[in-house]
């Protein structure tokens, strides 16, 4: 307060050059002391002003959109390859989960939930498959392998359901992890189960010598590769929570 006053008066006794070329444009010259007032005081709003832009750019600076989401980016880009490295595909399993869901991906339950469903959304996508072919062929032996290849293709849908049911978060559940020792084992059974359901469908075609069997082998591909990487990743489940400071409940 006192150096304010005093910066007025210093100001006053400079001013009489300023005055003069007031009095020129014949205006009323306003007192000194009013003028340096105004002076001061917009000065000091403009003080105001640069330490509130100032204040603000450093603040803002470190957590700015752009470098945030660079961040969490690479974070999830780097939880998705460590989880998928443990499976036979790496490099599918990355692409295939980036491309459903990599903004969530930040934790292996989370992972493997994408994978199982990636499975259940390829199952479910083929499971007319053996009917359709059912309804193409006319080879008695190639029809009855088929038969088999649909209640097969049910079974392994039905098991994946399950397993997706088992991976809901309860309604009420404030609980980040959702496996329990019980489930990994359920999840595992149910899993293996729809996988061999798979490939006991492609044995009785090959038995038959069916010519459907090129296809059914093309078309159960993929969602043999989101299986395998499934189970996998349960296989390693409690290693890679450990790797994510989690673990089992
Ligand atoms: C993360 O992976 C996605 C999908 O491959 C890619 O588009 C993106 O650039 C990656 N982000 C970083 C920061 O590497
Ligand atoms: C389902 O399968 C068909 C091939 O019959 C394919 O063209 C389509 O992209 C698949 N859809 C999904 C969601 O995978
Ligand atoms: C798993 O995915 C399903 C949707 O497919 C979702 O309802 C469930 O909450 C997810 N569970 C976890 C643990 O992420």
């Amino acid at each position: 307060m006192e150096e304010s006053v005093n910066f007025v008066n210093g100001y006053g006794k400079v001013n009489p050059s300023d005055d003069e070329t007031t009095s020129v444009t014949g205006q009323a010259p306003p007192s000194n002391r009013r003028k340096a007032i105004a002076v001061i005081v917009t000065v000091g709003f403009f003080f105001v002003i640069v330490a509130a832009i100032i204040g603000a750019t450093v603040v803002h600076h470190p957590r700015n959109k752009p470098s945030e989401s660079q961040s969490s980016s690479v974070k999830t880009n780097n939880s998705i390859k460590a989880v998928c490295a443990v499976t036979p595909h790496p490099e599918s399993c990355f692409t295939d989960i980036s491309s459903i869901d990599s903004d969530n991906a930040v934790d292996p339950e989370i992972i493997f939930n994408l994978t199982l469903r990636l499975a259940v959304n390829e199952l479910a996508n083929i499971s007319s498959l053996p009917k359709i072919l059912i309804s193409r062929s006319n080879d008695l032996r190639t029809g009855s392998a088929l038969r088999d290849c649909a209640t097969l293709f049910d079974d392994a849908l039905s098991q994946l359901r399950q397993s997706v049911e088992a991976m809901r978060v309860g309604s009420g559940g404030g609980e980040k992890v959702v496996l329990t020792e019980g489930k990994l084992a359920d999840l595992k059974t149910w899993i293996s189960a729809a996988m061999t359901d798979q490939e006991t469908c492609v044995d009785g075609l090959e038995e038959m010598g069916s010519t459907a069997v090129d296809e059914v082998k093309r078309r159960v591909q993929r969602s043999k590769e989101y299986m395998s990487n499934s189970l996998a990743i349960l296989a390693n489940i409690e290693t890679l929570l450990d790797k994510f400071g989690l673990h089992l409940h």
